[in-house]
């Protein structure tokens, strides 16, 4: 199906981010090119025909901004220099000039709800220098912490300095203190930032935990039994919408049409994503969400089990959003995530499947892919032997409370192998030589034992390559207007074991139809006699299998397969 039919399927709101499978980059892990054991952005260049080998049209680029690394880049010192560690704006420019060669575009990360400890704006707070005093929300501690408002890292939201004699507040690491957008002058700088990339010819911005940027007035004392206490006061805040809106309008100005905003939203449900996304703010086109990616966790670091039902009937809601004009990046790995194969497949029996399964399932939906680096070739969860193996600061927050409490690391090791972030932080396996051929001295992080058989250039020579399936999967939609913007439907949304849905619209005269198996074992699935059409073509199946009618198939262990009906 080419444009015209694209152009029959969406009459007047064609975007090109509503069309394009994106891929996530995470620089520190991705490709090292100068032997210091961390990716730079040499190495990405390097990687860019890789890129277009599989087929996106966007890249997401988590920061590589001036930092001093406390999160891994989220904590930014410099918002208009480039981490020396990852190269210069030179090898920038360059990494931008070979994307967009190649019809890749560029969104950079945009982290403004909080700025590193170490940036000159902190600094001058904490002098109380006039212009900056009130660039950060300080508040008297005479008796103590001025709320009892936790991070996200299970920390106190507050921590004390003896310069300016103050709490001041963090809703992630101290070294990350929050910036006060109250104050017109911060807002008008974070504006700047955003004009200054896109005059350097980015595409867009992700926005790091952009609906906890307004605060409560006051800042009054939160729930206590809330997960991090004090959330109703800072998620989807009293100014959110304003602050959005002067965004949109002064921030990304006249560059608002050509460019995307992805807006990370913690805590957000469908209704509020539709007002984020359009209907009472202009500042976001797309939301991240996490409803699917939590139905696996208790409150904390606790398992909980899960029922396939409960994961489509959080799909159906956020479809449902879409249908009505929000629009949601699709994603089940990122860097802030477990490795979403070890999640909802299983990689020791089925890596080639599961991983298949997982991206077909996925990327029928309503909304725009995202593929996280070292997902396109099946990379799993690895294993953490003691504390040190810990990189991430909010695992090391965790581990220390835990320690506290009195449990050894071997107790709760388990709650780090599931879900600790260092999970998908580990270096991409490119080879199976030393290092997997990341880097030629030791990584910053350990590289996965599976190293040796799981690797890009062994996953491409073979037969089963996940690397080659996430590419047909990425062509199959490439241009296709009916899975861009086509409706959805569940089908069987009480089945346990197998996720069908059909993609449709009026104007079309097919409709695809995707079953998937969710398990290790032969399902079998009858399609409702509802579902009327007269032949069935399979146009993509992960096993090979291209005849079976979907009346009534036997599916194998994490089979898949999107049929055309006509
Ligand atoms: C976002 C980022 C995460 C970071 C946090 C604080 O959730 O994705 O990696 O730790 O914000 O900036």
């Amino acid at each position: 199906m080419g444009n015209s039919a694209t152009t029959d399927v969406v009459s007047n709101n064609r975007e090109w981010w509503k069309e394009a499978v994106f891929y996530q980059i995470y620089p520190r892990s991705f490709n090292d090119s100068d032997g210091d054991g961390v990716g730079d952005i040499p190495g990405i260049i390097e990687k860019v025909a890789y890129l277009d080998e599989l087929g996106v049209d966007a890249v997401w680029l988590n920061p590589v901004y001036k930092s001093p690394q406390a999160d891994n880049g989220y904590d930014i010192s410099d918002y208009r220099a480039v981490n020396p560690e990852y190269g210069s704006m030179e090898d920038w420019s360059r990494l931008l000039e070979e994307l967009h060669d190649r019809d890749i575009r560029l969104i950079m990360d945009l982290v403004v709800n909080h700025s590193s400890d170490q940036h000159v704006w902190f600094r001058e707070s904490r002098a109380s220098t006039d212009e900056y005093a009130d660039y950060y929300y300080w508040r008297s501690g005479d008796s103590g912490y001025p709320n009892n408002w936790e991070s996200y890292f299970d920390t106190p939201a507050w921590s004390y300095d003896e310069k300016r004699e103050e709490y001041y507040l963090h809703l992630f690491t101290a070294e990350q203190p929050d910036l006060n957008w109250r104050n017109p002058d911060v807002r008008a700088e974070v504006f700047d930032i955003v004009d200054w990339w896109l005059d350097h010819g980015i595409d867009g911005f992700r926005l790091d935990v952009i609906n906890v940027i307004s605060k409560a007035v006051g800042l009054p004392d939160g729930d206590p039994d809330a997960e991090h206490v004090g959330t109703e006061h800072f998620i989807n805040g009293p100014d959110l919408h304003d602050y959005l809106n002067e965004l949109s309008g002064e921030g990304f100005g006249e560059y608002r049409d050509e460019v995307v905003s992805i807006g990370e939203c913690s805590n957000i449900d469908p209704e509020t994503a539709l007002d984020v996304t359009g209907r009472e703010s202009d500042g976001i086109d797309m939301t991240i969400f996490f409803e699917h990616v939590e139905l696996d966790r208790e409150e904390g670091w606790q398992h909980r089990e899960w029922d396939l039902t409960e994961l489509k009937s959080v799909m159906a809601d956020w479809q449902a959003a879409v249908e009505e004009g929000a629009w949601v990046s699709l994603y089940h790995s990122n860097h802030d995530q477990p490795r979403g194969l070890s999640r909802f497949g299983d990689p020791d029996q089925f890596r080639y499947e599961s991983a298949t399964m997982l991206a077909t399932w996925l990327h029928g939906h309503k909304g725009s892919p995202f593929v996280y680096q070292g997902e396109e070739i099946g990379m799993s969860n690895v294993t953490f032997e003691s504390p040190s193996d810990l990189d991430d600061i909010w695992a090391q927050n965790h581990w220390e409370n835990e320690r506290e409490a009195g449990k050894s690391f071997e107790e709760v090791r388990g709650e780090f192998e599931r879900f600790g972030r260092d999970n998908s932080r580990t270096p991409v396996q490119w080879s199976d030589e030393e290092y997997a051929g990341f880097s030629t001295s030791e990584p910053w992080l350990g590289v996965g034992d599976d190293y040796e058989e799981v690797n890009v250039e062994a996953d491409r020579a073979s037969d089963r390559s996940v690397f080659e399936f996430y590419s047909e999967l990425i062509e199959l939609r490439s241009g296709n207007g009916l899975l861009s913007y086509g409706g959805f439907e569940m089908v069987r949304p009480e089945d346990s074991s197998v996720y069908a849905y059909r993609r449709r619209h009026d104007s079309v005269d097919h409709e695809y139809l995707f079953v998937c198996n969710f398990t290790g074992d032969t399902e079998s699935f009858e399609l409702p006699d509802t579902v009327e059409y007269e032949t069935a073509e399979p146009v993509l199946a992960n096993l090979n299998k291209l005849a079976a009618d979907p009346a009534a198939v036997e599916l194998r262990p994490y089979e898949a397969i999107v049929y055309e009906l006509s």
